[in-house]
Parts: structure tokens; sequence; C-alpha cells
């Protein structure tokens, strides 16, 4: 595939358990078996595309078959990669006002934004989207409300330091350079800034659900996040939806599921919707991925 065409973004996004690694692993697959090399990826704390795609747990990119790869960042590893991002040049701004060592401060950091792996994690897949190396980019477990609000920071900063005059003086950030904190936080912000844009204009979001009231529920708190910052839904999944059955248990189980695929369907017109069977094996291995991809695709 040509370099020019640049690799579509697809992110699962979902509460939780409702099978969005399931539907990203086997979307990865899909692409894969088209010959277009694919990585799936994900920052899940407990590592499941390995588990999945039957290997062992990997965080430089894997092969997983022909033009598969997947990698998971751990929070270790994704705090790693968003220090030597963005960490020193925050602790820059943060110690002009706060007396606290660097160590302090990323522990600090770490322990309050939880959406710190995401954070790094949209900027990660950003670069990895302007490079040739990807026709595709599956992307497990997406950031919604908190990541963005943490992509807002820089802007906040800025609004709100404006007036400060400390934020004009000039301090030391790294070897021989002096900036003045707001530049730094110009600089930090341009990145959100980047980060925000390629989520708006690069990424297509498939929701994730499940046929049951509670997840049903959910749906408007999801979607409310995307809605709220211009994120572009494309497809809604219904997943675990119970097959035709000749077991009154199963039927009964089926007919309820219907009253919420109905109101899914009747309430989401603007979206593409796809249901993904209910299946009696647990999902992993091509083969059973290959039947979801079928159900998605
Ligand atoms: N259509 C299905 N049929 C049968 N089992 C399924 C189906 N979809 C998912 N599962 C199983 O349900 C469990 C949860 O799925 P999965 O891990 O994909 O959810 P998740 O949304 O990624 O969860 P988490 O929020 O914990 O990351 C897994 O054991 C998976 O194998
Ligand atoms: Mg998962």
């Amino acid at each position: 595939m040509s370099a020019a065409i640049q690799a579509p973004i697809i992110a699962f996004a979902g509460k939780g358990g409702v099978g969005k690694t399931t539907c990203a692993a086997a979307t990865a697959l899909h692409f894969a078996s088209h010959g277009r090399k694919t990585l799936a990826i994900s920052t899940d704390a407990t590592p499941s595309l390995s588990h999945i795609f039957q290997s062992t747990p990997a965080e430089t990119p894997a092969r997983a078959g022909d033009s598969l790869y997947f990698l998971e960042i751990g929070t270790v590893q994704a705090r790693q990669m968003w220090e030597k991002k963005f960490g020193r040049d925050v602790y820059q701004v943060f110690s002009s006002f706060v007396e606290i060592d660097y160590a302090d401060y990323v522990d600090f950091m770490a322990s309050v934004l939880p959406g710190l792996a995401e954070e790094f994690i949209v900027d990660y897949i950003r670069e990895l989207s302007c490079g040739s190396e990807w026709d595709a980019v599956v992307w497990d477990t997406a950031p919604l409300g908190q990541t963005m609000a943490l992509l807002q920071t820089p802007a906040l900063l800025t609004r709100h330091l404006r007036l400060a005059p400390r934020i004009y003086t000039k301090i030391k950030a790294g070897e021989g350079t002096r900036e003045t904190i707001l530049d730094i936080i110009r600089r930090w912000e341009e990145l959100s800034a980047a980060d925000v844009a390629f989520l708006r204009n690069g990424v297509e979001f498939n929701i994730v659900t499940i046929p049951e009231a509670l997840a049903v529920n959910q749906l408007d708190e999801i979607l409310g996040d995307l809605d709220k910052y211009d994120l572009k839904v494309r497809r809604l999944i219904i997943n675990n939806v119970v097959q035709l059955s000749d077991s009154d248990f199963l039927r009964r189980k089926a007919d309820q599921q219907q009253i919420y695929i109905k109101q899914l369907h009747n309430k989401f017109k603007r979206f593409q919707i796809a249901q993904v069977p209910l299946f009696p094996h647990e999902i992993k291995g091509r083969e059973t991925l290959l039947k979801v991809a079928d159900a998605l695709y």
C-alpha cells in the first residue's frame, strides 16, 4: 500500500467488559487478512491483546500473524514516554510555582492524572499515523472525557496564568536554552492542540455496548463525552447478541435483548450499527476472532 495513503485509525470505546478488546483484535485481524500491515495497540493494565492473539505481552510491536502486529503499553512504560515528551517542560512550569523535586512531581502527576497513559498514547498514535509504517492502526480502549480534559490543561493554564508576572520570567529549561514559562506552556499547548486535532480528524470511534439496560443507559454518558469534544463516532457495535435457540432460557434472554436492540436502533439511526453474536466459547486465536470479524465487516 502506498505511503501517501494515511492509515485509518480505528478506536474502540465503551464501558468495562463489553467487548472492546475482542472487537479491536477482530478488526486488526480483519485488516491484516486483507494484506494491510496492521498494528493493534492497547493501554490495558492487564495485557489482553497478547492473550487474545495467543502471544506473549509485548512492549514493542510484536508479530501476531501475517501483516498483524500488536503492542501493549503498560502504565510504567506510558509514564516514561510521557516524561520524555512532556514531563520536563511541564515540570519547569510547576516548579516555578511550587517547590517540588522532579521525582515527586512525576509521582504526583501519575497519581492524580490516571489519563496520563492515554494522553501519551494519543500523541504516540498521532506520530504513528504520520509515518508510513502501518496501513491501519487499531486502538483498544480509547480515551474519553478524562484524557480530553487533560489535553485542555495547557490552554487552561495559559488562560489562568497570563496575568501572573512570574510566567514572563526566564527560567532555565534544559541545556543552554532559556524560555519563559509562557513559552513552555505554549509549546505544550501546541502539542496538545495537535493531539486534539488528530483525535477529531484522524480517528474513527467505534462504541461497543451490550443489549442490557445498564450498558444501554451508560451509552449516553460515553457519547456525551465524544460529542462534547467533537469526536467522530462511526459505528455502534452491539455485542453478545443471543442467537435463535431451542433453549427456553436463551429464547427468553434473546427476547429481553431485543427490547434493547430495538431501542438502540431507534435512538442511534445516525450511526452504522453492527451486531456481534454471543459465542458459546472463549474468543481467542485466529479462528474465533475471524468469526467476530465476519459479524463486524
Ligand atoms: N461476542 C462474544 N461472545 C462470547 N464471549 C465474548 C464476546 N465478546 C466478548 N466476549 C468475552 O467477554 C470477555 C470480555 O471481553 P473483552 O475483554 O473484549 O471486553 P473489554 O471491553 O475489552 O473489557 P475491559 O473493559 O475489561 O478491557 C472476554 O472474556 C471475551 O472473550
Ligand atoms: Mg479490554
